[in-house]
């Protein structure tokens, strides 16, 4: 099969076309033919060398695609060849045919293409697992989500609009904050030159936000601790910003905050399918209703994956990046 393999760590040039042997399926996998693979930041992060390959997972990047099943012993589950399904995977979705973990597939969402789907499964684990799971946003709360533009901003914004959060988003142009805004936050804030913290004080009379979901980290830290309402949840899942903070653990204690994280690619198959169940019962109404929709910023061929990688980079896009493959 065509594949994109990353030759040596580096920039973006180092993802080639290459061709490799099908993937061997483990015990409760099934083989997928890929239509698409959806592009995240955390693959440009295993390009550059900065993000191990899990023990046991493909050395390909690509985390989550969307295609036809095509093979697996798929006796009592769901699921059926030719069916068609997305999934979350350790590695490997970059390719013409990729094995999943059986639990941690679902079938694409009605109306969807293979594109649309393939953007789902990275973005909707993560935000699930840590806005409602880790930082448990509870009804009638209020989210900060940082980066609101991303992948995951994007989903985070849409998903807990639909299910009626007040939701606030940073962004680093005022073009992005109006995209925020029209995914459905309530206000965009232009990290650039607005003070997210005072803004969502504001915004919350005074009271600050029950959670955020934080990608940056660093200098951000204590600033998120200021704006954080008494019992609220902070749930970083990246360093964008660096490891690095310098916090008053005494508002902590006083006010009974939780600073929480977390990375989804290492978890088990039984921690991602409990997700999945979820996600299935409770997001996919909205997706199928049209609710909620994947925000598809650019479609690159497989071939391209490169050119996918350099935008990323960028951080021009707005929304997910995905790459059509067969
Ligand atoms: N822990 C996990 O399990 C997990 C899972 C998936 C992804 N992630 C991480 O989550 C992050 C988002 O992933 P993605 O694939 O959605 O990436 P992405 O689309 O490339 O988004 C990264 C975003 O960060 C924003 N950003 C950078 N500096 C910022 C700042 N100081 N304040 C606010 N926003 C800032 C950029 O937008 P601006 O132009 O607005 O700055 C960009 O939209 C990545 O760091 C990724 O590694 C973690």
């Amino acid at each position: 099969m065509k594949a994109i393999e990353i030759t040596v760590p580096g920039g973006p040039e180092v993802l080639q076309v290459c061709e490799r042997e099908q993937p061997q399926l483990k015990p409760g996998e099934l083989l997928i033919k890929v239509g698409a693979a959806g592009v995240n930041r955390p693959d440009c992060l295993q390009r550059a060398g900065h993000y191990p390959v899990p023990a046991g997972a493909s050395d390909l990047p690509g985390l989550e695609v969307a295609g036809t099943i095509v093979d697996g012993d798929l006796a009592g589950s769901p699921f059926y060849v030719g069916q068609r399904v997305c999934a979350l995977v350790q590695g490997g979705g970059y390719a013409e045919f990729c094995a999943a973990p059986l639990a941690n597939c679902l079938p694409v969402p009605k109306g969807l293409s293979d594109s649309e789907a393939a953007c789902l499964p990275e973005t909707f684990f993560t935000v699930w697992s840590n806005v409602f799971d880790r930082a448990r946003l509870a009804s009638g709360e209020t989210l900060l989500v940082q980066g609101g533009t991303s992948g995951i901003g994007v989903t985070a914004i849409q998903l807990c609009r639909a299910l009626g959060h007040r939701v606030f988003a940073t962004a680093g142009s005022d073009v992005k904050v109006r995209a925020c805004e029209a995914l459905g936050a309530e206000r965009g804030i232009n990290y650039r030159s607005e003070d997210f913290g005072a803004v969502v004080k504001e915004l919350t009379n005074g009271r600050g936000v029950d959670v955020i979901l934080d990608m940056v980290a660093g200098s951000y830290v204590p600033r998120e601790i200021n704006c954080l309402a008494d019992d609220g949840r902070l749930a970083i899942i990246a360093l964008l910003g660096g490891s690095k903070a310098e916090v008053d653990v005494g508002q902590i204690l006083r006010r009974r905050l939780t600073v929480t994280g977390s990375t989804l690619r290492p978890r088990s198959v039984a921690f991602k399918a409990a997700i999945a169940e979820q996600l299935y019962g409770r997001v996919w109404p909205l997706i199928e209703s049209g609710l909620v929709k994947p925000t598809i910023f650019k479609t690159f061929a497989l071939e391209n994956a490169s050119e996918a990688h350099r935008l990323m980079e960028s951080s021009e896009h707005i929304g997910k990046l995905v790459l059509a493959v067969n």
